[in-house]
């Protein structure tokens, strides 16, 4: 089965097609980070904008490289949510044209949900149930994927997102937007123990976590350096940045291996391509014989093969949507009816 996927929830447009849920037949990404970067963020109406004048072309191309006619797809799938609702709006009103056009199934992906469905693509032997560890620049959890379209969240962060705190620290370190892989870069040069940061404690539910309290604390002791003059250790403030947030997040994890019973722990989002968090990660499952599965960083930040993915078993799960199809700033990765 041919599946035309669609995704412009952020700042890429990509429009990829993947068979049977596993195999990727091209993967087009048209980066507006460029873009944005002069801004320092995200800037919502441009990045609309943006999608639409790459969303057709992009189509083009995809089957073009696939060597495919519109006569092969079989389906159509889109991110209909998380996002930046005029970025979603366009991919969804496209696929929406597509799939009438066509007379081919809309079947709508959650984007957190197409975030695991990367694993499915790099791992043709992972099936649920697994634990996957989710990191992107809007969500950080720890979810059970009990089965291809069903999960429960055993954790999440209280305040802000990994992501979102690595941006906001290599932002004040005149770090190019989005900030992440290169404070990640900075960090493999410096030493973790330079800087004492605060690791998140447990709460109520000793899933849960929060990196406000981090991000918080990083800054402070940046502008407490900018104000009194002194020079700041950076290689050392990124590896001590990175630790905290690793070691936030790794043994929730090892915990989460430990308490189910499950020896398959998978990890998604644009922040699995960390260094520290991968390294980290493989040690704790090693260490309690469990397997790590991580997409090549090629599949951790948006891009449409994941959503073509995620689609097929979403699609076997009869998850299809009709014309009404709406796009949505926010949605539970839980999958309630849409
Ligand atoms: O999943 P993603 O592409 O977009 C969302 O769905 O949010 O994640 C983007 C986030 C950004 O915050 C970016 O800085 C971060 O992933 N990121 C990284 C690394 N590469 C990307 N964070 C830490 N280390 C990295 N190597
Ligand atoms: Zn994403």
């Amino acid at each position: 089965m041919n599946i035309l996927a669609v995704e412009s929830s952020c700042d890429e447009t990509a429009v990829a097609i993947v068979r049977s849920g596993r195999e990727v037949l091209c993967d087009c990404i048209a980066s507006q980070v460029e873009l944005h970067r002069i801004y320092g963020g995200v800037v919502p109406e441009i990045a609309s904008r943006k999608h639409i004048e790459a969303i057709y072309g992009l189509a083009d191309q995809a089957l073009l490289q696939a060597k495919l006619t519109r006569k092969d797809i079989d389906a159509v799938a889109v991110t209909y949510a998380p996002g930046l609702i005029g970025a979603v709006l366009v991919g969804v009103n496209f696929a929406k044209a597509a799939a009438l056009a066509l007379g081919k199934p809309l079947i709508p992906v959650h984007h957190i949900r197409g975030h695991i469905g990367a694993n499915y693509i790099a791992y043709p032997d992972l099936e649920p149930p697994f634990l996957c560890l989710v990191v992107s620049g809007g969500h950080t959890m720890i979810a059970e994927v009990t089965d291809y379209t069903k999960m429960r969240i055993l954790g999440t962060t209280l305040d802000d997102a990994a992501g979102e705190c690595f941006d906001k620290v290599a932002r004040v370190l005149d770090m190019p937007y989005p900030g992440g892989a290169a404070l990640d870069k900075m960090a493999q040069l410096g030493d973790d123990r330079k800087y004492p940061l605060p690791r998140s404690k447990p709460g109520a539910n000793p899933y849960d976590m929060s990196f406000s309290g981090l991000k918080t604390a990083a800054l402070n002791l940046i502008h407490h350096a900018q104000q009194v003059g002194e020079e700041l250790d950076i290689p050392g403030l990124c590896a001590s940045f990175s630790a905290a947030v690793s070691d936030t997040l790794v043994p929730r994890v090892a915990q989460a291996i430990r308490e189910t019973g499950l020896k398959k722990v998978a990890v998604a989002g644009g922040v699995a391509a960390n260094s520290r968090i991968r390294r980290d990660i493989l040690a704790a499952a090693e260490a309690l014989d469990a397997r790590v599965y991580m997409p090549p960083l090629s599949l951790c930040g948006d891009n449409a093969a994941m959503i073509g993915a995620q689609a097929y078993y979403e699609f076997l799960a009869g998850n299809t949507a009709d014309m009404s199809l709406n796009a949505y700033a926010t949605k539970s990765i839980l999958g309630e009816k849409i």
